[in-house]
């Protein structure tokens, strides 16, 4: 069996979806390893650390397509491409599968098996395969690291000869994946992080990491679905959730926005009146601007500068730590190949939570239950 590897072409994408260790793993497991030339260079794996690994380096990529019984990839390849998989071939990457049904279409239309790497369910048999958690874990990271970058203030207290300096303070709204580590980060840079989240069990996890839950007294009694996701507040409950965080983020220099409600836009928490309120100099990161941002004044994949107030609206954070984010990836869905594969063949085992919600189209139907919903 070929496993083939596609160098990524998506804009601002750096990131590859196996790593040369990875693909030591797979060889050692007798199967044949293709790579795109030059699929790793981005994030700094170059072409003979995959040849050491085992894998072959093929400047064609059509001839990659073609021959690969599995494709590994972190965006799907164009529908003139994955016309070019063989029938009953298996593509493993990020599907988003529910915002694009076209894609969905076509990969049954062709018979192509195909995993949704975003479809792993949060559970903690797969906690090994959460490229989710994985990449939002780094977009929190990251979010924090920018936030310092563009605050003209020191984010610890200093104590100099020239005066004492007080710490920076942070907000931090949503404490899911992201968030946490966005408040982890801020803390080791010396802010002082306050955070809110509307699920009631983060506030144990944002004060073990010693950042103060701003708690807002909501009208619902359940805010979170059985899955453990946001729900979305009504109309009464948003506006008593806007006040409080007005009040909070008047007062702080950072606010990093990660709040995500699955299958909606991102909720609005920040309005325009809430920024002409803030300090000039003050940085918002809105890492929830890919899905429309939790800030009205975020425009996606630019840093604006509104009432004097710096607005970020990063554009695939994961990728810019792409030597760490490839090596997650690889690791997750190696994890997910480990499950399929079994004797050296694929095993579409739908007995098995995992693969039953992950693999998205298998033999011309849709599986996952998580689509059909
Ligand atoms: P997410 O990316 O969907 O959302 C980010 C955060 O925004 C969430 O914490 C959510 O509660 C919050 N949020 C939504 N609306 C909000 C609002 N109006 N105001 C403030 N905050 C708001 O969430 P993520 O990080 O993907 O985690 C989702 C769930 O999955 C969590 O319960 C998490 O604990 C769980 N999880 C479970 C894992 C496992 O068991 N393997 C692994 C990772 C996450």
């Amino acid at each position: 069996m070929i496993v083939g590897v596609l160098k990524e072409t998506a804009e601002h994408e750096r990131r590859v979806a196996l790593t040369p260790e990875v693909a030591t793993q797979i060889v050692k497991q007798e199967l044949e390893v293709w790579v795109e030339a030059n699929a790793g260079s981005s994030s700094n794996f170059p072409n003979g650390e995959y040849e050491t690994a085992g894998a072959q380096i093929a400047a064609n990529r059509d001839e990659i397509i073609s021959k690969s019984n599995i494709l590994l990839t972190i965006h799907p390849p164009s529908e003139a491409e994955l016309t070019k998989l063989k029938k009953n071939s298996i593509l493993i990457c990020l599907l988003w599968a529910r915002q694009h049904p076209k894609l969905v279409d076509t990969l049954k239309k062709l018979g192509i098996s195909a995993l949704g790497m975003d479809f792993i369910p949060r559970i903690s048999r797969a906690q090994n395969m959460d490229v989710l958690s994985s990449m939002s874990s780094i977009a929190g990271y990251k979010s924090a690291l920018i936030a310092a970058n563009e605050l003209d203030k020191y984010l610890p207290m200093m104590m100099t000869a020239a005066g004492t300096i007080p710490p920076s303070k942070s907000l931090v709204l949503g404490a899911g994946v992201a968030g946490l580590q966005a408040i982890a980060t801020l803390k080791r840079l010396g802010s002082v992080v306050e955070a809110f989240d509307i699920r009631p069990e983060v506030k144990e996890q944002v004060e073990s990491l010693g950042a103060k839950f701003v708690e807002v007294p909501l009208e619902e009694a359940v805010t979170q679905t059985e899955g453990g996701y946001a729900k979305e507040l009504d109309k009464s409950s948003q506006d008593r959730q806007r006040e409080v965080i007005h009040e909070h983020a008047k007062k702080s220099d950072i606010v990093i926005t990660t709040a995500l409600i699955p299958g909606r836009p991102a909720p609005l928490l920040i309005t325009k009146e809430m920024v002409a309120d803030m300090s000039p100099g003050s940085v918002i990161v809105d890492i929830a601007s890919e899905n429309g941002g939790n800030c009205e004044l975020t425009e996606h994949g630019k840093t604006v500068e509104k009432h004097g107030v710096k607005i970020v609206g990063p554009n695939n954070l994961p990728s810019q730590l792409s030597l760490h984010a490839s090596k997650l990836y690889s690791k997750n869905m190696y994890a997910l190949l480990n499950l399929l594969i079994k004797d050296g063949k694929p095993n579409f085992d739908f007995e098995d939570e995992i693969l039953l919600n992950t693999t998205v189209t298998h033999q011309g139907e849709i599986i996952s239950p998580m689509l059909k919903e």
